[in-house]
């Protein structure tokens, strides 16, 4: 699916759409993980349910979406901001909001600051607190990192945890397509995801207010945000659904694409 533009000023937001312009559908709005773009969201555009449109934009700076100046300051907001001016622009007031991992902690953003725009929420392989201070210095070594051998060497530090153990043993072509993904991204995007990430304020207080239909999806293997954290989420969202996906890691939605589409078709179905 290709990509389009949206242009704010000096600043570029771009996306992916299942039906341009077509007002009569549903939505829903794939916001992707960590170092990656919303090309993660393939295996989803690929099937989008009768009657949905899905729109997947790349979050500022990563894909086709440009960065701000780095002395504006960086912080998940901007994240939030930049799918709420994309939205209207769109002439969208309402969508399901379907996060992963850095995806949900801008999901988090959206409801914190424009509660109205979330009809449905789908919270998957995330956590709802902020960096501990161990986390915090972990993201000053990735910066270190990313510096020093820009985003291959960033590939090869996280891919162990983004892909679980199974579809590290059995399925070998998932990898490659992962590491595409993160060397595709400047080293810009990856650095002001990072700053981003541990500036991020910890998310706890909106679950319990949260009373939109809510679906937490994580990988039983899923080592960065652990079935643990989805459990959490999802005791602490009034009648929110978990799904724990067999065999799949933290990458969930581009490891088991076939259990993550139908646990979201299904849930689509319901609200
Ligand atoms: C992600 O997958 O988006 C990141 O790993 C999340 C994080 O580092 O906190």
């Amino acid at each position: 699916m290709p990509l389009q533009f949206q242009h704010f000023g000096s600043r570029t937001i771009a996306y992916h759409d299942s039906a341009p312009g077509d007002g009569t559908r549903r939505k829903c709005v794939w916001l992707h993980a960590f170092p990656l773009s919303a090309a993660m969201w393939e295996p989803q555009l690929q099937h989008v349910p009768e009657g949905w449109r899905f729109i997947a934009p790349d979050l500022r700076g990563f894909g086709g979406s440009s960065e701000s100046d780095p002395n504006d300051g960086q912080s998940i907001d901007d994240f939030a901001s930049d799918v709420v001016a994309l939205l209207a622009e769109l002439g969208i007031t309402q969508a399901v909001l379907c996060g992963l991992s850095m995806g949900g902690y801008a999901t988090f953003a959206i409801l914190r600051h424009f509660p109205h725009l979330a009809e449905a929420l789908v919270l998957a392989d995330t956590r709802a607190g902020a960096d501990s201070p161990e986390g915090r210095a972990n993201r000053r070594g990735m910066i270190a990192l990313v510096d020093r051998e820009g985003p291959p060497g960033v590939a090869r530090d996280m891919m162990p945890k983004l892909l679980g153990k199974t579809t590290r043993e059995t399925n070998p072509q998932v990898e490659p397509v992962v590491r595409h993904l993160i060397n595709r991204q400047s080293p810009s995007a990856i650095r002001g995801g990072i700053l981003r990430m541990m500036q991020r304020p910890d998310s706890h207080p909106l679950l319990a207010t949260t009373t939109v239909p809510t679906l937490v999806i994580v990988g039983e293997e899923d080592e960065l945000t652990p079935p643990a954290e989805s459990k959490r989420i999802a005791e602490a969202i009034p009648g929110s659904t978990l799904v724990v996906i067999p065999k799949a890691g933290h990458l969930s939605s581009l490891e088991c694409p076939d259990e993550f589409n139908q646990a979201v078709a299904s849930f689509l179905g319901r609200i």
